[in-house]
């Protein structure tokens, strides 16, 4: 099974991917995780890249879709995958399909997280995230047990730079100007399926677990 995570910065991507981890065995590839993984760790990726994130822009295409297609390329085509993050505007989607066209693999279904903007700044006000895993925690809606620390893995919790109030304006800029318009996309392509994302981490998680059931 392939699918795609889509929806606005703080819709709850991240947060139900480790949901589905509980009860699917899905790879997840995450573009924003594996910037973040590269930055920490200084390497000629998070160089290339890091300016875009500290402004809330996307990185170029050519780089992102060049190291999500090769993550890709070295699964043993056994395991499901979920992308989170990826594509984020339609020549990504399109060179998604390109590369998969011709393969044993298609994306089965677009799971579109929809969620109000004002639950999306509380939200990523809020956010806490693992940096060790990349788990996201919420410091109101869903609180570590331990306060700093991962439940999954014990790791330090940190805030993400581009969550302060001016980035987070800038990323939900770009994500109705080159994100949203994938949703016609995947519409047309008979991929999409919507659901709502507020309410609790579970009963969104149902949601996309029942919306995963029909895509199948
Ligand atoms: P990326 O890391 O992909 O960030 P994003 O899309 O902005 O999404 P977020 O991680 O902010 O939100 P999410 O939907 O995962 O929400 P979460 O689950 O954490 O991208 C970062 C940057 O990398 C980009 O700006 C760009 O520069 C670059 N980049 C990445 N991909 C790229 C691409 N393809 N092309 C070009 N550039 C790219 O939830 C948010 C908070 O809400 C958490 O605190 C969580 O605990 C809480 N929460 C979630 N759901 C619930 C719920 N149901 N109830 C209560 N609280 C909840």
């Amino acid at each position: 099974m392939y699918i795609i995570l889509l929806g606005a910065p703080g819709a709850g991507k991240g947060t139900q991917v480790a949901y589905l981890a509980q009860n699917l065995n899905l790879v997840h590839i995450a573009s924003g995780d594996l910037f973040r993984q590269a930055l920490e760790q200084d390497t000629e990726l998070g160089r290339q890249t890091r300016s875009y994130m500290e402004k809330g822009a996307l990185v170029p295409d050519e780089v992102t879709t060049k190291m999500v297609l090769e993550h890709l390329a070295a699964l043993d085509g056994e395991s499901g995958v979920v992308l989170d993050g990826f594509p984020r505007n339609l020549p990504q989607a399109e060179a998604l399909d390109k590369a998969l066209d011709g393969s044993s693999r298609a994306i089965d279904g677009v799971v579109f997280i929809k969620v109000s903007p004002e639950v999306l700044l509380r939200r990523l006000s809020g956010r806490w995230i693992c940096r060790n895993c990349q788990v996201p925690y919420h410091e109101v809606d869903s609180p570590p047990r331990v306060k700093g620390r991962c439940d999954r893995c014990g790791g330090e919790l940190y805030q993400r730079p581009d969550d302060i109030a001016e980035t987070v304006k800038k990323r939900l800029k770009v994500y109705s100007a080159e994100t949203a318009p994938l949703i016609d996309y995947y519409i047309r392509t008979g991929r999409l399926v919507e659901v709502d994302g507020e309410g609790s981490v579970e009963d969104a998680g149902k949601r996309v677990i029942a919306a995963l059931e029909r895509v199948r």
